[in-house]
């Protein structure tokens, strides 16, 4: 017997800003499980920037590929649980991620690698931490945070760092990782109440508002030195400002370029970039699932950090599938705070003869 199922597809790629009008909600028959497979009603789904990377005719070559209009939006992280198995190891009841969201339910092979190995069909231990955290800290943005600042930046001794959109789900976690480890930190972000935040809840030495003048300035007044590591959400003026301020063999680790992702056009360069060479710079862009393999340390570690209070993780929850494009929308105009995340309604089991 099959499942009914609704299933977010995008119709047209967005020009600029996301609207609902890019995307319809489909009703669905899913198909019974075949052996190595299993079907997962889904609970909480991910919203990431990167996705508005894949809403475009072309995602940037080396990503995962455009979403094609139409179809249902593969590679997703999103936490469910198993309604039906016929893969070891997986049984109904147990909490799962996979990569299969923005949908009710999901037929996932459970071998088959996704998003670069850290999607692939995996068990939750959800005791000490709600499901939806191994949507945040615990799964790809605390893995990006982990791995971008300790082994991409290669955080070192007294360094001073500056996070941008630290008041999101990946800045949070980078921002609160290097107070761990016990450096300087500089967190900016884009209204007074996200650098109160980050100051009262997250605990870094000194934060400002990107929108309250040019930011060598804004800078300047917070790292009258100079800073050594900066962890890049943002690229365009920032990796500029960044650029000016860092110091001799300073590092910046380009995690993301939220600021460039809606352009029609490539935007230009930073304008300062002979700067590396006069100072030395180090500039490495990465992506989580290269370090796939620090997930298990990662998560052993920030597990850790969330019980004992030290990582604060904010939630910004939108309820409803339907809304999901929304809450893309929403996040790439700044309305989140920590990890933004689609609630899915608890649709009853409906099965349908003769599929
Ligand atoms: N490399 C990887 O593997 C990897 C993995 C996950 C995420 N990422 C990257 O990490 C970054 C953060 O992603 P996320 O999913 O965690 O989102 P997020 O930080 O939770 O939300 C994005 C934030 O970016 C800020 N922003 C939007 N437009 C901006 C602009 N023009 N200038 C400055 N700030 C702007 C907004 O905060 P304000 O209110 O502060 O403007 C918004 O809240 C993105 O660049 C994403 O692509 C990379």
């Amino acid at each position: 017997m099959a499942t009914t199922s609704r299933e977010v597809r995008p119709i047209s790629y967005p020009r600029g800003e996301i609207r609902a009008s890019d995307f319809r909600v489909v009703e669905v028959e899913v198909r019974p499980p075949r052996p190595g497979e299993v079907l997962v009603r889904n609970t909480w789904t991910s919203v990431d920037a990167a996705l508005r990377l894949r809403l475009r005719e072309q995602a940037p070559p080396g990503y995962f590929p455009a979403f094609p209009l139409g179809e249902p939006m593969d590679g997703i992280m999103t936490v469910g649980e198993v309604v039906e198995s016929h893969a070891d190891g997986f049984a109904p009841g147990d909490s799962v991620w996979h990569a299969g969201g923005w949908r009710d339910y999901a037929l996932v092979e459970a071998k088959t690698p996704a998003l670069g190995g850290i999607g692939t069909l995996t068990k939750l231990d959800v005791r000490d931490a709600p499901p939806q955290a191994h949507l945040g800290p615990l799964g790809a943005n605390g893995l990006a945070a982990y791995a971008g600042l300790l082994h991409v930046a290669g955080l070192a001794e007294k360094d001073v760092v500056w996070v941008s959109a630290a008041a999101g789900a990946v800045g949070s976690l980078v921002a609160q990782l290097a107070k761990i480890r016990g450096h300087r930190v500089i967190g900016s972000a884009g209204s007074d109440d996200k650098v109160r935040h980050l100051v009262t809840d997250l605990g870094v030495d000194a934060a400002f508002n990107y929108r309250d003048g040019p930011l060598p300035d804004l800078l300047r007044e917070v790292a009258p030195d100079g800073i050594d590591v900066y962890f890049d959400n943002v690229g365009g003026d920032h990796l500029e400002a960044a650029l000016g301020a860092l110091r001799k063999g300073g590092r910046v680790a380009i995690c993301g370029m939220i600021s460039e992702y809606g352009a029609q056009a490539p935007p230009p360069g930073p304008g300062n970039l002979m700067l590396a060479v006069t100072k030395g710079l180090t500039i490495r862009g990465f992506r989580a699932s290269d370090h796939a393999h620090l997930l298990p340390e990662m998560r052993q570690r920030m597990g850790s950090w969330l019980r004992e209070g030290r990582v604060n993780h904010r939630e910004t929850i939108v309820d409803g599938l339907a809304q999901a494009p929304s809450a893309l929308a929403a996040l790439l105009r700044g309305d989140n705070t920590g990890k933004t995340l689609v609630r899915i309604e608890d649709v009853p089991h409906r099965e349908s003869v003769g599929h």
